[in-house]
């Protein structure tokens, strides 16, 4: 008799099903597709050479390979701590001390941990709707009750907030700058809106700082942290002060510099960050210090420069994308205008369904796309698409817009002769 795996799972792993934008990734390598579909940095961008020499120097100086080569604190590596308390973090206004940095396997691996610390079985916890794919599925496998805000041009609905945060949660997550997948940036006032209600209600909140270099034009506006820290900092110290927080950063130097090495951080409040280095230790002990050491060397020597440069590329992307939507898409279409990060979102009249569309799309017009339901935890939003501009060169984006709006024009006349 052969063994009924699904029998012998947790309950919990029955909620592990593969993600459309993996599933999707497989099909779209074909070099004819444009792809706007993965949420990815173009690899022409990576600094290769700095990195190369930089792996090279650690290795062959016996004075660094031996530490890079062994097992290490769980923590992360100090110098790259010291350096994000000391002089990444406060440029975006964050003041914070390094003991409160966790250095992770990316930022979705602190997500990962965020979850497992703060959620039982059906717990309440508030997202925006849509979200970002890989923390609600990081968020589902300690099975919560998810409660849903509605995010938009104009930012998140605050009554909605303050409805769901008065019922208590155990946290509340959001990317509030240019979001994965909206491209939405909520503004300084909701901000401190929304952590008036956080203290009022007491549910902490985490902040999902992905695209923190991404900004193309518009004024920077502080991350929840920082206004945090406003409030709790003076007169005390800032290790002491952090402990008080209420805001949970997450960061990343996977859009600013490369995803591979796996260099994330998780800023948080004293309780919170002596359970997750428990957590990091019981996971994979330590990330691996060849690449903290590389990335903080890295990172020291050329990230702002280095972010200057694909932030004018991505620019050129974004703006080419938002100049051939006007000139293709028919009417009764409506998107996004980011001012920063890797996405447009796209919303189609109601009746139209966006994954019937892509399984056109691919094999008729060569153009790829995330259809939007993926984003939504209770799968809603059928008529919503995620577009990435962060690959392409302009001129394949205007054209891959171009086929797209002529596919789009026809399914909305579609839908006319329909109605
Ligand atoms: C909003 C958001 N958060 C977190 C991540 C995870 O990034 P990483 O684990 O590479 O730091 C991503 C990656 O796409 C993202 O879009």
């Amino acid at each position: 008799m052969s063994l009924d795996w699904t029998k012998a799972f947790a309950p919990r792993a029955l909620k592990l099903t593969a993600s459309e934008i993996r599933e999707l990734l497989k099909l779209i390598n074909q070099p004819d597709i444009i792809s706007f579909a993965g949420g990815i940095p173009d690899p022409a961008l990576f600094p290769h050479a700095v990195l190369a020499e930089t792996f090279h120097e650690i290795l062959s100086n016996p004075e660094t390979r031996g530490a890079a080569l062994q097992y290490s604190v769980s923590e992360g590596y100090q110098p790259l701590r010291e350096w994000l308390a000391q002089t990444y973090l406060p440029k975006v206004g964050i003041a914070t001390h390094a003991d409160n940095i966790l250095i992770t396997n990316g930022s979705q691996q602190g997500l990962e941990f965020l979850a497992k610390l703060f959620i039982g079985t059906g717990d309440r916890i508030i997202v925006t709707n849509p979200s970002y794919l890989g923390a609600l599925q990081a968020f589902s496998l300690y099975e919560p009750t998810f409660v849903t805000v509605p995010v938009q041009g104009e930012g998140v609905d605050l009554a909605a907030l303050e409805t769901e945060m008065a019922k208590g949660a155990k946290f509340f997550y959001l990317t509030p700058d240019f979001g994965n997948p909206c491209g939405v940036t909520v503004p300084l006032d909701q901000r401190r809106a929304m952590l008036e209600l956080a203290y009022r209600y007491g549910v902490p909140v985490i902040e999902d700082s992905a695209y923190d270099q991404l900004r193309y034009d518009g004024e920077p506006v502080p991350p929840l942290l920082a206004l945090d820290n406003e409030r709790v900092n003076q007169p005390r110290p800032l290790s002491e002060a952090t402990a008080q927080g209420q805001v949970i950063y997450t960061g990343t130097f996977s859009k600013s510099i490369v995803p591979a090495l796996r260099i994330g951080w998780v800023v948080a409040p004293q309780p919170v960050l002596q359970k997750l280095v428990l957590m990091k230790q019981a996971s994979d002990l330590h990330t691996p210090t060849l690449n903290q050491m590389a990335m903080f060397k890295v990172a020291d020597k050329i990230i702002f420069d280095h972010a200057a440069g694909i932030r004018s590329i991505y620019r050129d992307r974004r703006d080419a994308m938002l100049a051939a939507m006007k000139d293709f898409m028919p009417q009764g279409v409506t998107w996004t205008e980011p001012e920063g990060g890797m996405f447009v979102w796209v919303t189609l009249p109601e009746g139209l369904d966006a994954a019937e569309l892509l399984a056109k799309a691919i094999p008729e017009i060569r153009v790829a796309f995330v259809p939007g339901a993926a984003f939504y935890p209770d799968r809603s939003g059928k008529n919503t698409i995620r577009l990435s501009f962060s690959v392409p060169p302009p001129e394949r984006i205007r054209e891959g817009i171009k086929r797209l709006g002529g596919l789009l024009t026809a399914a909305v006349e579609a839908l006319k002769v329909k109605a």
